[in-house]
């Protein structure tokens, strides 16, 4: 997906700029709001370099061991090597997709799909910033394949992607028929688990992006308290400031509104 002329892509832009957004005191709080953090308050301007045009994710067979109806969950429970998978899903405008359906299934540990229930199967949207994480196991070999996650990717109201993962340095990468290079995850181990990232681009202009913040009623919430907690579109003032709040949440000491672009946008 790298650009070949340039090396760098619209999208490796706009995570550096995702990445280099402020994250005051909130390093070291959960990534998936760290994540929040360093990417609000950063406005996504349309570019005059925006014309490299990501490869679309490239297609894959679904196999025979697809089944409807996965559970909503992001972790998929079970013993093996842990195995995180997280990235974006980008439209062809290189815009992030929030809301995208992500339906991940998998071997077990021993190569096995679950046919009867639904163990390693399962199904996530992206977040308001395109973003996805799973957490799972990673999956064991069977006869005829090399190593890889399966993965149905839709856009609301979207053509379904479906799609295969592979693992770097895999023996069987170079045998496997299906395989295709332009599906490898980057993979680093991390600890007893290894952690992967994959960024998907899907055949969709317009629409996606980020979910726009609803225009708010304003309810005078009086000043910013800790403990208190609020939900998304209250306004609050602190140090003679107005803020509304983009993200329900139970405030701390240290989340005071400047702070926390994650979770507060000035106003005015
Ligand atoms: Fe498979």
């Amino acid at each position: 997906m790298e650009d070949e002329k340039s090396g760098i892509t619209r999208k490796d832009l706009l995570k550096a700029a995702l990445v280099a957004a402020p994250l005051p005191l909130l390093a070291g709080q959960a990534p998936a709001l760290a994540r929040t953090a360093a990417s609000s308050g950063t406005t996504l301007t349309p570019t005059p370099f925006c014309h490299d045009g990501d490869e679309v994710t490239r297609e894959q067979t679904e196999g025979p061991y697809f089944k409807p109806n996965s559970p909503l969950r992001s972790t998929l429970p079970g013993s093996g090597t842990p195995l995180t998978v997280s990235g974006y899903v980008f439209g062809v405008n290189c815009q992030p997709l929030a809301n995208v359906l992500l339906d991940f299934w998998q071997a077990d540990n021993n190569g096995a799909y679950d046919n009867v229930g639904f163990n390693f199967r399962g199904h996530q949207f992206t977040d308001a910033q395109g973003a996805y994480k799973l957490t799972t196991i990673v999956p064991g070999l069977y006869p005829g394949r090399t190593r890889h996650i399966h993965v149905k990717a839709q856009a609301p109201n979207k053509p379904i992607l479906t799609t295969q993962l592979y693992f770097p340095g895999e023996p069987r990468n170079s045998t496997d028929t299906i395989y295709d290079p332009a599906l490898l995850m980057t993979v680093r181990t991390v600890g007893s688990g290894k952690e992967g990232t994959f960024d998907f681009v899907l055949n969709v202009t317009g629409g996606g992006g980020p979910t726009p913040t609803p225009t708010p009623t304003p309810t005078p919430g009086g000043t910013w308290q800790a403990g208190h907690t609020y939900q998304a579109g209250d306004q609050v003032t602190y140090g003679g400031v107005t803020y509304r709040c983009i993200q329900g949440h139970t405030a701390l000491v240290g989340w005071e509104p400047p702070n926390v672009p994650s979770l507060w946008q000035r106003v005015g």
